[in-house]
């Protein structure tokens, strides 16, 4: 039985917010046990709608502390910020506490945004030296190649499983990034992929199913974890034998 579980809708809307309710449910079940939930979120353009449904539900955002999986090195009012695309479509439509959410300063040279980044989680989540923040949820996107966060194909940050956050040259527009490191994202309670789109359906029999190599496909670094991971999948279908 795969680790990995399927949620196949047939466009980006049910998709997104189907994750969306799947997101909340994980949040209430930590707030249940905890007295703050922790988001770790993604960018790019799938999370617009996933950022739509949560604007619309009922929760007590004071008590979540959002972060970011990863970040373009760009001011946080630019086109191409992660930050910007969250505030716009979420943060600022819920007045979504601006002390509850850790955000990578884009604006400043990216190695330095990445260690005060690290930095800052540890801070913010009361961390020793050396130890790895678990985020309650992190929601996590693929791109055709296969990456996930800003964990790109051959990059020396895939072995690393002890750091927080690195700065690295990305090979998507623009490429001076920030991205969480995949200790981090292995460390989630709940790690939860949104993928729309066809051009995404090799990269996904791959990551799923094909030979074993993170250097190659970066997201079967969390899909071959062994630890449970939901797919919430537009436009997509589950290859066999995943
Ligand atoms: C980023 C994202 C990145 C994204 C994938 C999918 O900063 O670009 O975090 O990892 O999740 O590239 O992007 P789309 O949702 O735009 O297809």
């Amino acid at each position: 039985m795969s680790n990995n579980v399927a949620h196949l809708f047939p466009n980006a809307r049910t998709a997104a917010f189907d994750c969306g309710a799947f997101i909340v449910e994980r949040l209430q079940d930590a707030l249940a046990k905890r007295e703050q939930a922790t988001l770790a979120v993604s960018g790019g353009n799938t999370p617009k709608l996933l950022f739509e449904y949560l604007r619309g539900v009922e929760f007590p955002w004071a008590k979540l502390l959002l972060f970011f999986v990863d970040e373009r090195a760009v001011p946080p009012n630019d086109s191409d910020s992660n930050f910007r695309l969250a505030n716009k479509n979420f943060l600022e439509p819920v007045a979504f506490p601006r002390e509850n959410v850790v955000s990578v300063h884009g604006e400043i040279p990216y190695r330095t945004a990445a260690e005060e980044y690290s930095k800052a989680i540890r801070e913010r989540l009361h961390l020793v030296e050396g130890e790895l923040p678990v985020f309650d949820v992190v929601h996590l996107g693929m791109g055709p190649d296969g990456h996930t966060a800003s964990l790109f194909p051959g990059d020396p940050v895939l072995a690393d499983r002890t750091g927080i956050a690195a700065p690295v040259i990305g090979k998507k527009m623009p490429p001076e990034r920030v991205t969480l490191l995949p200790g981090v994202l292995l460390a989630a309670r709940s790690a939860v992929f949104l993928l729309d789109g066809a051009d995404k359906q090799k990269a996904l029999n791959e990551v799923l199913t094909g030979a074993e190599d993170v250097q190659k496909y970066p997201a079967q670094i969390v899909a071959r974890s062994g630890q449970r991971v939901d797919w919430f999948l537009a436009g997509l279908h589950w290859p066999e034998g995943a």
